[in-house]
């Protein structure tokens, strides 16, 4: 069968390769995607936010299955387009409708779904401009650091946790009558603190059944010790040391099961990934976010780790028989390491030749920002090259990452050298 891939980062490489592997995949298209994508299939020129291009393409191309790696064309409702088309209804879309999506496109939704269905979480209350001064009271009330919350997308960057009450004040008044995030903090979630360690759970869902996917943590800081700004993520940790059995049996009994319940219940259709923040509270957990999509660098740790056909478990989404399905998981580490380009997540420059390739040894290369010039492999964004390697445990795999991320060079190439520093 045909499938058309959207995406164009780390994630979508990690995605084609994986796909591309499958007996089932006759061919591979990938919309927009990079110079590594074009390795596992063939890229077309189209955004994956361009609906009317794709349907014009999975026409021509006989594309039966479309796969949506980011969260945009899915809070925009690429699912919705697909099912209200005559043409395409029939042609599964792995990801949800927008009415799910919403899970990642408005925090006070996600607050109020989880709320709903007992999901265990921090407290919070909502506040939209014509409530600022309620809101300016609330805080008053709340204990220190505060968490504030565009409840929109609003590029990773709409989250503030606020050390002083002056501080919040201050940025509520921003975000609500100035308009700090645009429309994305119309309303702002007041959220408590949680305190503990971070990591990422993500499951593959038909709306009926689902598959719990390998644990995963990711670095998002620019530098090393987790300081410096917020970045897309430096690099990823499959499986998570502390995400234990019993660790893993909460998260499945008080989280995992409740939502998928609590979608079928709530009448949300929801064919595809959730991908669950979690915080790990001396042993409890609480969820942070929802994403209704891989996370990017955790793809690159946990496909490697799927041993089953990733095409025959999106069959089983689409059919909703995922629970026939076989999943098989490797039980060896994944250590990603991302290369980005100089002065990200600031200004940096592009098209920068990439070299070294060729002398990997041991690790497999997913290409983020890249692209194809006069026949070079040059840089073109901020994450360029993620090197992933399996091993024994987190210091195997780790070196061997290490030693493959100084072999690839690009001019101003930097890269955190200290990924799983809190986990050995
Ligand atoms: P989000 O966009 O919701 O993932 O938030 C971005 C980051 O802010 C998370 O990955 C956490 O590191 C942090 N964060 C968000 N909410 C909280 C919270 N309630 N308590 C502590 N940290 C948080
Ligand atoms: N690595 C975090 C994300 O994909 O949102």
């Amino acid at each position: 069968m045909n499938i058309l891939l959207l995406g164009s980062g780390g994630r979508e490489h990690a995605f084609a390769w994986k796909i591309s592997q499958s007996k089932q995949c006759s061919q591979l298209f990938i919309a927009p995607g990079n110079a590594g994508t074009a390795s596992c299939g063939q890229n077309v020129a189209i955004k994956a936010t361009d609906f009317e291009g794709i349907k014009t393409f999975v026409l021509q191309n006989e594309i039966k299955l479309v796969v949506v790696g980011p969260e945009e064309p899915l809070v925009k409702g690429i699912h919705d387009f697909f099912l209200a088309d005559e043409q395409l209804k029939l042609i599964p879309v792995i990801g949800p409708q927008k009415l799910g999506a919403t899970l990642e496109g408005s925090k006070d939704f996600s607050k109020q779904f989880m709320k709903r269905h007992n999901i265990p979480t921090a407290a919070y209350a909502s506040f939209t401009a014509d409530k600022l001064e309620e809101g300016l009271r609330y805080l008053e009330t709340q204990s220190l650091p505060i968490v504030l919350k565009a409840d929109g997308l609003a590029a990773g960057k709409g989250v503030l946790i606020c050390e002083s009450l002056e501080d919040a004040k201050s940025e509520l008044t921003a975000m609500l009558a100035d308009a700090k995030f645009g429309d994305a903090s119309k309303t702002v979630v007041v959220e408590q603190f949680l305190k503990g360690i971070e990591l990422s759970v993500f499951v593959l869902t038909d709306g009926i059944s689902y598959k719990l996917l390998p644990s995963a943590k990711d670095y998002k800081r620019i530098g090393e010790g987790d300081t410096g700004l917020n970045t897309g993520g430096m690099g990823s940790i499959s499986p998570v040391p502390f995400a234990n059995e019993a660790f893993i049996k909460k998260v499945e009994e008080r989280i995992v099961i409740p939502t998928v319940a609590g979608l079928k219940k709530d009448n949300i259709p929801y064919k595809g990934f959730i991908f669950i923040g979690l915080m790990n509270d001396g042993g409890e957990p609480y969820v942070i976010e929802y994403n209704v999509r891989m996370g990017d660098p955790e793809t690159e740790s946990v496909l490697p780790r799927i041993k089953s056909d990733l095409v025959d478990l999106f069959l089983g989404v689409a059919n909703e028989n995922l629970a026939e399905k076989s999943f098989e998981v490797d039980e060896r580490t994944a250590t990603t390491i991302m290369l980005v380009s100089g002065g990200y997540p600031g200004d940096y420059e592009k098209g920068k030749e990439i070299s070294g390739f060729d002398t990997v040894e041991g690790s497999m290369v997913f290409h983020a920002g890249t692209t194809q010039k006069d026949g070079k492999i040059v840089t073109d964004g901020g994450r360029v090259i993620a090197v992933t390697t399996l091993g024994a445990d987190i210091p195997s795999a780790l070196a061997v990452s290490n030693a493959n991320a100084k072999k690839i060079s690009f001019d101003g190439k930097y890269y955190r050298t200290d990924i799983g520093f809190d986990l050995k």
